[in-house]
């Protein structure tokens, strides 16, 4: 059995890196679609046929199962693919039910960060108006974070500055919590950290992605519970430089280790 991750990027191997700590076992085959990163700038349409390209890929690479390791591509095109395949399809849900319901207590404002095309979807917009009753909800675009994610730019003053230009304008204390609503975004988290206010909390959807694939898996009857898994790389330009800047990529995220800040 194996399992597909893809993603626009290396975005989606902060997804995978939560799958290997939970369910070692299982042999992965990521994907990235390195002729046309970035997703979250481009068209719908556009994307949506990347989308579509890919996944006929990597069914024809057998694969038994599919995550779907990209907000951008989620909030596009999974209802679509569940309709294709039938094969157990995971998307991304960035993390804003967990978090108004953590920040209730407190009062306090929650700020989401994500791609431009994430944020313009009617998907982004139903999740919110569902768990938003007290219309505590703030949306920020990022549109420049991927590309810098993926010259592997982890300078802290440049991303620091970036950062704090970013949220210029925004008065950080009415804050509680900021959700990470890309799959690169964690690759930022330390940053973050040094950056904002000590009492914003900052979360993504990566755990609770991880444990839906579990449950599926077990549903379908194709969990392999015993021995010691594999991950394969590829990547739609077919560049080796790629590759390896993926095993770096995935090996950086496995010593730091983010997984705190998942929620489910
Ligand atoms: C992108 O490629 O721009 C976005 C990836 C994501 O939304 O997770």
């Amino acid at each position: 059995m194996t399992i597909g991750f893809f993603d626009s990027g290396i975005g989606g191997l902060t997804v995978l890196a939560e799958a290997l700590r939970r369910l070692p076992a299982e042999d992965f085959l990521y994907m990235a679609d390195t002729l046309h990163v970035p997703y979250g700038t481009k068209s719908k349409e556009d994307v949506k046929s990347f989308i579509h390209e890919i996944v006929a890929t990597m069914v024809g690479e057998g694969i038994d199962a599919l995550v779907v390791a990209c907000n951008t591509a989620t909030s596009i095109a999974v209802a679509e693919l569940r309709e294709m395949y039938s094969m157990p399809i995971v998307g991304m849900e960035p993390a804003v039910k967990p978090a108004v319901e953590m920040n209730r207590a407190t009062g306090k404002r929650v700020l989401v960060f994500a791609t431009p095309l994430t944020l313009q979807q009617p998907k982004y917009y139903a999740l919110v108006s569902r768990v938003d009753d007290g219309g505590i909800v703030d949306s920020l675009p990022l549109p420049e974070l991927v590309e810098y994610c993926e010259k592997l730019q982890f300078d802290r003053h440049i991303m620091g500055d970036y950062f704090r230009s970013k949220l210029e304008g925004y008065d950080l204390d009415q804050y509680g919590i900021i959700v990470l609503g890309c799959t690169h975004y964690p690759f930022y988290t330390d940053i973050l950290r040094e950056i904002l206010p000590p009492h914003i909390q900052i979360v993504d959807g990566n755990v609770g992605t991880v444990k839906r694939l579990s449950a599926l898996l077990s549903r379908y009857g194709i969990a392999k519970r015993h021995g010691t898994g594999s991950v394969r790389f590829m990547c739609t330009g077919g560049d080796p430089a790629y590759i390896d800047k993926m095993h770096t990529a995935l090996a950086l995220l496995r010593q730091n280790d983010t997984s705190g800040t998942g929620v489910s």
